[in-house]
């Protein structure tokens, strides 16, 4: 191993790079944490849920994967769930070596129940603070560790270097190039749900992994998947705050303004039926009524176990003059989750040699068309723990192309600085045209914004580094762009025009660059190879 191969740069502080960052350093590397705001602040911190895995009596590894690959619709790559599933269990031992304090029953962990698990397999600590403990307890190993963190400093641009990989690092949000390094780069820059004017998400979570990694020559997979939260607290003036799912698998119900419970009109397991099948009655019921809101109904649960299990969201609702044991709490569904992303094997390998991405950044596959409850936190340790051991034995290779691949030109604009009210628009635009239900003319028309928007903000030579503006609108447009090509219906992806599920899109939709190619910026891909899948 080459020196700077010891020493691999990894981007994001979440889950996957702190747990990413753990590992290195205890298999013999030196890695380097890169993240744009402070080592705490990811949107791991917000996961209240928990974390899956089959740890329990009457439960299994064969169980847990049977309910991922149900829930995903028909697109979960049954190999790399196979690992998600097999390998969780260890993985929860070595957040447990770690000095995790998962909650506890009569000294053994408690296991909650979340929608589609049909078992109660969610491990939580801190009861509804299960993301913010897990990412407080890494971030105080990572600093007793004595591992560098260059906190407030942004990737900038991914380019080929003489031996490996360039990356071009800015401090304080991109005012001034600082320095380039040749390393291995682990992407762990996690989702794009703050892309969305309403999201369960932190500003911070603005997708730009997605499009450094697309410039940089990186396959990208199965964008049209946005997972849509069905409960976000939907006050208005209050912050977009997630009342998590668990509150739904402990009893609690959804009503709509006349008290109804209309899940179950939409599916047998109501309240507990897949996320994507409860965001769009919610969204059918609120485009019905007209109403802001539905109402979570948790006052059938009794107060003091209430209370104990979701401290968080019982002080939360406090500021509001809410409790949750006798009001009820109203939710509406929000972007939460980015399913697709940068498209990677089960080593965490890139279609670009010595770039690794891992946690929600990535796409492995494995949660189809629709991610199973708890399985995000998961994903990171699990293709986490499998990138670190790669960084120590790095070999060739790489994910396969997938079955619909579309290549586009780089993009180019005029390279004008920012339009203050453009991060508005790409969120405005991606809520109402890319949301929680779809038509071709909207997507058609939010394309459009995007690539307008990338005309003017896109640098006009591939020397220059992209703005985080169109970075945004490159990301939004990838989105766009896969969820106008799938004219179907599937798992979070949903289409009023296109309603239906079809066996013929039983397959992966890919966008990735073509160098070489000489067509005006934003116009549309000339080349859509389309192949049948045997993979599942
Ligand atoms: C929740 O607590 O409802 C969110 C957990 C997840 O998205 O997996």
């Amino acid at each position: 191993m080459t020196e700077a191969s010891r020493r691999p740069l990894i981007i994001g502080s979440g889950i996957a790079g702190l747990y990413v960052a753990l590992r290195t350093r205890e298999l013999g590397l030196r890695p380097t944490i890169v993240t744009k705001g402070r080592l705490e602040e990811s949107n791991t911190r917000y996961a209240q849920g928990g974390i899956a895995a089959a740890i329990g009596p009457g439960d299994s590894p064969a169980r847990h994967l049977e309910d991922t690959v149900r829930a995903g619709a028909g697109l979960v790559d049954r190999a790399a769930a196979r690992i998600l599933t097999h390998e969780a269990p260890r993985r929860i031992a070595d957040l447990v070596r770690y000095g995790v304090p998962f909650d506890t029953v009569e000294g053994r962990i408690s296991l909650g129940r979340e929608a589609a698990h049909s078992r109660a397999r969610i491990l939580h600590a801190g009861g509804d603070a299960t993301g913010l403990t897990i990412e407080e307890t890494l971030k105080h190993r990572v600093l007793d560790q004595g591992i560098e963190a260059r906190e407030r400093t942004v990737l900038r641009a991914l380019r080929p270097g003489r031996d490996g990989l360039v990356a071009v690092l800015s401090h304080e949000n991109g005012q001034g190039l600082e320095f380039e390094t040749e390393r291995p780069v682990v992407l762990a820059t996690g989702g794009a749900g703050s892309l969305y004017r309403e999201s369960s998400n932190p500003s911070i979570a603005t997708g730009e992994g997605v499009a450094i990694a697309f410039r940089g020559g990186a396959l990208v997979t199965d964008m049209e998947f946005i997972q849509f939260h069905p409960t976000v607290f939907a006050r208005p003036g209050a912050p977009r705050f997630l009342i998590t799912e668990a509150l739904r698998g402990e009893g609690a119900v959804l009503r709509n303004a006349a008290g109804e419970r209309f899940l179950v009109r939409a599916h047998p397991d109501a309240e507990l039926a897949p996320r994507d099948v409860v965001a769009r009655a919610i969204r059918q019921e609120l485009d019905r009524s007209g109403a802001p809101a539905v109402y979570l109904d948790a006052t059938a649960l009794p107060p003091d176990q209430l209370y104990a299990r979701f401290p968080t969201i019982t002080r939360f609702l406090a500021t509001y003059g809410l409790d949750p044991a006798r009001d009820l709490i109203p939710v509406a569904p929000m972007a939460h989750f980015m399913i697709g992303g940068v498209t990677t094997d089960v080593e965490g390998r890139t279609t670009v040699p010595s770039l690794y991405a891992c946690g929600e950044v990535a796409c492995t596959g494995v949660h189809g068309a629709n991610r199973l409850a708890s399985n995000s936190l998961l994903e990171g340790l699990v293709f986490g723990e499998r990138v670190a051991r790669h960084l120590l034995q790095p070999a060739p290779g790489g994910p396969p192309p997938p079955e619909h691949l579309v290549e586009l030109p780089l993009p180019t604009g005029a390279g004008r600085s920012e339009p203050a009210s453009g991060f508005d628009e790409v969120r405005a635009t991606l809520w109402n045209d890319v949301g929680i239900i779809r038509e071709a003319s909207g997507l058609r028309s939010a394309l459009t914004t995007f690539e307008e928007i990338g005309r003017v903000t896109e640098p006009s030579s591939s020397k220059e580094v992209a703005s985080p503006l169109a970075n945004a609108a490159l990301t939004a447009s990838l989105i766009a762009r896969s969820a106008l090509l799938r004219t179907e219906s599937r798992g979070a992806h949903f289409r009023s025009d296109r309603p239906r599920t079809l066996p013929s899109w039983r397959v992966h939709v890919g966008v990735v660059v073509r160098l070489s190619d000489k067509r005006p910026p934003g116009s549309l891909p000339t080349r859509v190879k389309r192949r049948r899948t045997s993979s599942h």
